[in-house]
Parts: C-alpha cells; structure tokens; sequence
C-alpha cells in the first residue's frame, strides 16, 4: 500500500538524523513524518513532541538536521501549540527548515482533548504558508471534509479517532468530497468482515497477545450502535485467546437473528 509514513519523535538532533536515515534506507517510506504534536507527558519529560513547540530553535536545529539527511519528503505534525497558540510563527519555522507538507491538530498540547478542535485557525496558517498544510482534529463527518476542504481552502485532511472501528470513513469521505453523496452504511455483516480482515493484518505484523489486546480496544468501536451484539462481545472481551475470539467474532455474522437483518446500523 502506496504513499506510506513513518513518524519520528525525539529531542536530540543527531539521534533523530540518524533516525530518518535508517528509516529512509531500511524501510523506504514515501515520507517521514517527525512528531511535534504528542502530548503526552512520557514524551514531553524528555523534551520531544510537543514540547518541541516552546522551543523552536531547538526545533529548527532537529527539521533541518532530519530534512537534509533524507532524500525523501520530511512533513510535521503540530498542535498549535503549549499552552499559548503560536502555530503561525511555528508554521512559517517549518516551512522555512524544508519539510514538503504540515499536517496541524488544531489544539494546544495543554487541551488534551478537553475542547473542540479550533478550526478557525486553518485559513490564518494556510495564508502565511506555500506548502500544502493538512487539518487534523475532530473531522468525523463528510461534510466536514468538504468544508474544510472546499471553504477554508486546506490542501488535505487527517483523521485519527474518527476512524477507529470504521476504516470504510475514507471511502465515505472520498465518495462525497467527489459525488457530493455518500454510499450506504456498512451493515452488520460488511463491518464484521472488515474487522476480521483487520485483524489477519495485525496478526501478520504483531504477536498473538498484542492482537488480543487490540481486538479487546476497537471491537467496541466496530459494533458500537448494534445492541445485538452486547451479550457477545461481553463473551469476546473476556477470552484471552485469539482462535476463540476470531471464532466469536466469526459467530455474530453467522448468528441468525443478526444476519437476517438487513438494517443499516447509524455510524
Ligand atoms: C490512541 C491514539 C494514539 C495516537 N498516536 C499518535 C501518534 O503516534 N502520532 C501522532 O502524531 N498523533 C497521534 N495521535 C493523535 C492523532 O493523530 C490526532 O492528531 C488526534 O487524535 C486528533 O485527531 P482526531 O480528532 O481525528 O482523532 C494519537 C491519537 C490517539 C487517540
């Protein structure tokens, strides 16, 4: 699967050159990403991520080293800042260090998720920058695709949360920023065959106990709304095996009550 990327973080300039340059030869991603955006505090105590944001020259010496040792594109995630929202200057910081695009959480690192995203921000960054700037931050709906898209004028958009348990939300999106209308909602049957194909793909990359413990966070996420399912995702969220829970899991498309009906479950 075609353009990929690896992200980066850290607070020391040579290790993160060196970094992006195993990175770049050992994985040959389209694009490393360095992160100045994470907020949490086993980050930030180090002085990576978003605390990067309060000190720039710091910063600017960590792009500029990790820009010139790669040969591919170098992008950026921030949030707009610690604790006061300097994402313009900082904008302008990285442009100016060489990265090809900027991906912007439109929250400060202090806000957690504590606030809406603040988009309004994105129209004052996109006019003091060249490179194409991506949004990032509470877009769940197609129509907050298209409006960041097509009235605020960013280059692209990112979605993180939204897309947990629903990976079909880029195929909606990407359907309704093009026809102005969305497909149908997945039902039952559909999500559970996605899901089960999610999960051959973690057992490729990760071992058993860590596709346990993955499947246990989204499944809730993948069958949210669907209250037929409760009884048995109790059942899968106390296995500890893997064979069992795809068996289950397997069992809910199987199940008749569930499969003979045809209802389209809201997302
Ligand atoms: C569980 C979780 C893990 C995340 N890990 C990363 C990460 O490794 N790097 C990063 O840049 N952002 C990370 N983020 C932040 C998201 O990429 C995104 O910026 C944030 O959730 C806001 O977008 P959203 O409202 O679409 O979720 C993470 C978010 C969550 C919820």
């Amino acid at each position: 699967e075609r353009p990929i990327g690896i992200q980066i973080f850290g607070s020391n300039a040579e290790s993160m050159k060196e970094a992006a340059r195993i990175i770049e030869t050992d994985f040959h991603p389209d694009v490393i990403d360095i992160n100045l955006g994470c907020p949490v505090k086993k980050v930030t105590k180090t002085g990576a991520g978003a605390a990067l944001l309060k000190d720039l020259r710091k910063l600017e010496g960590i792009v500029k080293g990790v820009v010139s040792s790669v040969n591919i594109p170098v992008s950026a995630k921030i949030r707009l800042g610690w604790d006061k929202n300097n994402s313009i200057k900082v904008s302008k910081v990285l442009e100016d260090c060489g990265i090809s695009f900027l991906i912007v959480h439109a929250r400060r690192a202090k806000d957690g998720y504590n606030i809406k995203a603040d988009w309004s921000v994105f129209e004052r960054i996109k006019r003091n920058i060249t490179i194409p700037l991506v949004a990032n931050g509470d877009i769940e709906k197609p129509d907050d695709a298209t409006y960041l898209l097509n009235e605020i004028g960013v280059d692209a958009i990112m979605i993180g949360r939204g897309a947990i348990g629903r990976p079909w939300v880029f195929g909606k999106m990407k359907d309704f920023i093009k026809y102005g209308r969305c497909s149908a909602e997945p039902t039952l049957h559909e999500r559970i065959k996605v899901f089960l194909r999610q999960i051959e793909l973690m057992e490729e990359s990760i071992d058993e106990e860590r596709t346990v413990r993955r499947i246990k966070k989204q499944i809730s996420y993948y069958l949210k709304g669907i209250p037929e399912t409760k009884n048995k995702t109790h059942e899968i969220l106390t296995t500890k095996r893997l064979d069992k829970m795809v068996s289950l899991i397997s069992g809910l498309i199987s199940n008749t009550y569930i499969a003979g009906s045809r209802r389209l479950y809201p997302v």
